[in-house]
């Protein structure tokens, strides 16, 4: 069985139409990414989901996509060794994580999409030869690329191991103090999820969405500063993944990240295991130019 992405991402919230401008004004259509993932948004009380872990709108479902009908039988027997799975009309599973996070599974629906984006120049390389490029435009979310979920510290190793063991996942990067950073088995981004003990709460922290470049990570969050939503946290690179990001915070319950250039990882990378949490980025923007040009 493969697991390949994260396919849904269900939001309970208290005011549908407020979180749908926010992802429109994230950049995304219809609530859905480039290669066709959904943001679905429902009413708290929407019947069938699992009781939230924390207050207020948050996130309730993570629906990981899979390769195959096959690979959702295989997990369906897995999980029906110990736990209840709902099978929903078209086929998708719904149960439980070891947290409580409403955990579902379905064939993965992927559309392509269209990205152009026409690279970068450097030393020794002309990727944009001849093409000078246009202003930016409206950012396109190609891809939610990861989640991080806050966990309990107490029961982390179940909870972590559940994915790991049950589900096929690699962890990636094991930070002792802080938490667990995997990767799906059909995925290379370096992290697909991250599992966070360190607020010893359990809730949704962030959702991240991969854009075509660094100028769609700084141009995305400009527009959603410029729509009324709050800046989470400044332009940066963050040290695990090496990725590029913004954090925006999200109405619908944690926050949500312009990701870019994260590291791809195969088989062949080794779990990495941090005694001491590592600096949280490599970089941050700095300005002592506020309120100037
Ligand atoms: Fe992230």
């Amino acid at each position: 069985m493969t697991i390949t992405r994260i396919e849904r991402v269900v939001y309970a919230v208290d005011d549908i139409p407020r979180c749908t401008r926010f992802f429109e004004d994230f950049g995304l259509q219809g609530l859905r990414t480039g290669v066709g993932q959904e943001i679905r948004l429902v009413p708290m009380d929407e019947p069938g989901l699992p009781a939230p872990l924390e207050d207020g709108p948050t996130l309730r479902e993570v629906v990981w996509g899979v390769d195959s009908p096959e690979a959702l039988d295989e997990l369906r027997a897995e999980l029906e060794r110990d736990r209840e799975v709902r099978v929903d009309e078209d086929g998708s599973l719904h149960t439980l994580d070891e947290t409580g996070f409403g955990l579902g599974f379905a064939v993965q629906q992927v559309t392509e999409p269209v990205v152009e984006y026409p690279g970068t120049n450097g030393f020794g390389t002309k990727a944009r030869l001849n093409t000078p490029l246009d202003p930016p435009g409206r950012v396109s979310p190609l891809r939610i690329c990861h989640v991080a979920l806050n966990i309990p510290k107490q029961g982390r190793e179940r909870a972590v191991g559940f994915y790991l063991d049950r589900l096929g996942f690699k962890a990636t990067d094991v930070v002792e103090p802080m938490g667990v950073f995997m990767r799906a088995p059909g995925d290379a981004d370096q992290h697909t999820m991250l599992l966070c003990h360190r607020p010893d709460r359990a809730g949704v922290n962030h959702t991240a969405y991969e854009v075509a470049s660094f100028d769609d990570v700084v141009n995305g969050a400009n527009f959603m500063i410029e729509n009324g939503w709050r800046e989470a946290r400044k332009l940066g690179r963050h040290t695990i993944g090496s990725n590029v990001f913004r954090f925006v915070h999200a109405p619908c319950g944690g926050r949500v990240e312009y990701a870019a250039d994260m590291d791809r990882v195969d088989d062949t990378w080794e779990t990495r295991v941090h005694a001491e949490t590592p600096p949280h980025h490599l970089w941050t923007l700095q300005s002592n130019r506020d309120g100037e040009n």
